[in-house]
C-alpha cells in the first residue's frame, strides 16, 4: 500500500498539521486538493509541495455547511474521485465553560463537527459508488477525555468519535475505511487561533503546544498508520497516557487533571 497517485483532499491545509500532511503526501506521490479559508496561505503550501502541479486549491469555510456539497462536487471533478478525505480543519477554545457564550460553543461545533460531517456526507456517495475510500478525521486526545478551558472543544471532538465510529460500521461492506486520529500536543498555532469565551482570538501560544512534537514529525508518524488502516490513532508525548488512564483509571486522571496546568 502506498500513496503513489492516490487522491487526497485535506482540509485545514493552510497551516500546522494539514500543511505538514500536504508535504508528506506530496513527497509520497499523492495528488492533492488543499482546502481552508485562506487562499494565499494555501497557494504557498501548494508551491512548497514536491509536485505543485499535482496540488489543487479549493477555498472553503467549514462553518458554511450549506456550501460544502458544491465544494465537494468541485473537488471530485478535479481528478474524477477522492481516495482519501482528511477532515483536519478545526479550531480550539480557551475559556471556562461558564464564561463561554453559547454562540461560541456553536461555532466550535459548527467547524469541528458539522463541517467534517457535511463534507463527509458530500463525498461518501461517490466513495460508495466506487466501493473504495478512506476518511481520516483529526480528532484530539480531547476527543477521549476533557480538561479545563476546553469544554466546547472536547465536546466537538467527542462528537466526532460517536459519529464516525457509527459510520465505520455502516460503510464497512462498501470497503470504506475510517480512521480517527488523536494528536497530543503538536507545535502549531492551534492555541493562538483558539477562541476565547466571547469569540475573540486567544492569540497566545500554550505551553503544551510550545513543547509539542513538530507537525512534520506528526505527519511522518501518521502516514504509515493510515496506510495500515488503523481505526484509532494516538500520536504525541506523555499526554497520550491520558487516553489509557481515562479507560482504566478515570478517577485518577480526573484528579491529576484538576491540578494540571492546561493552558
Ligand atoms: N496542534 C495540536 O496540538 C492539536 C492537538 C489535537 C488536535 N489538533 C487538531 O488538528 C487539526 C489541525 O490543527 P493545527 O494544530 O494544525 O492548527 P492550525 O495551525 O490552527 O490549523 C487549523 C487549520 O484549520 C483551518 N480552519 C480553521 N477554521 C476554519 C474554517 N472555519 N473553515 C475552514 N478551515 C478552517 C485553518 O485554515 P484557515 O485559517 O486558512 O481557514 C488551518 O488550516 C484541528 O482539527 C485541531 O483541532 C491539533
Amino acid at each position: 500500500m502506498s500513496f503513489q497517485n492516490k487522491i487526497a483532499w485535506i482540509t485545514g491545509a493552510s497551516s500546522g498539521i494539514g500543511e505538514a500532511l500536504a508535504y508528506e503526501l506530496s513527497n509520497q506521490g499523492a495528488k492533492l486538493i488543499l482546502s481552508s479559508r485562506r487562499k494565499e496561505a494555501l497557494t504557498e503550501v501548494k508551491n512548497n509541495c514536491k509536485n505543485p502541479s499535482d496540488a489543487h486549491i479549493i477555498t472553503l469555510d467549514l462553518s458554511k455547511t450549506d456550501q460544502l456539497e458544491t465544494k465537494a462536487k468541485e473537488a471530485i471533478n478535479i481528478f474524477g474521485h477522492i481516495d482519501y478525505l482528511f477532515n483536519n480543519g478545526g479550531i480550539s477554545q480557551r475559556s471556562e465553560a461558564i464564561d463561554t457564550k453559547l454562540e461560541v460553543i456553536r461555532r466550535v461545533m459548527e467547524i469541528n463537527f458539522f463541517g467534517s460531517v457535511a463534507l463527509t456526507k458530500a463525498v461518501l456517495p461517490s466513495m460508495i459508488e466506487r466501493q473504495s475510500g478512506h476518511i481520516v478525521v483529526t480528532s484530539s486526545v480531547m476527543g477521549k477525555f476533557g480538561t479545563r478551558l476546553r469544554s466546547s472543544y472536547a465536546a466537538s471532538k467527542h462528537a466526532l468519535h460517536g459519529y464516525f465510529d457509527s459510520l465505520r460500521q455502516e460503510v464497512y461492506e462498501d470497503n470504506i475505511k475510517i480512521s480517527l486520529v488523536c494528536p497530543g500536543f503538536v507545535k502549531t498555532d492551534v492555541t493562538k487561533n483558539a477562541l476565547e469565551g466571547d469569540g475573540s482570538k486567544h492569540n497566545k501560544m500554550g505551553r503544551g503546544q510550545k513543547n509539542g512534537i513538530p507537525a512534520e514529525e506528526f505527519a511522518e508518524k501518521l502516514i504509515p498508520k493510515i496506510l495500515k488502516e488503523k481505526e484509532e490513532i494516538y500520536i504525541g508525548g506523555k499526554e497520550i497516557w491520558g487516553v489509557y488512564l481515562k479507560r482504566f483509571f478515570p478517577r485518577l486522571l480526573n484528579k491529576m487533571l484538576r491540578n494540571a496546568e492546561v493552558t
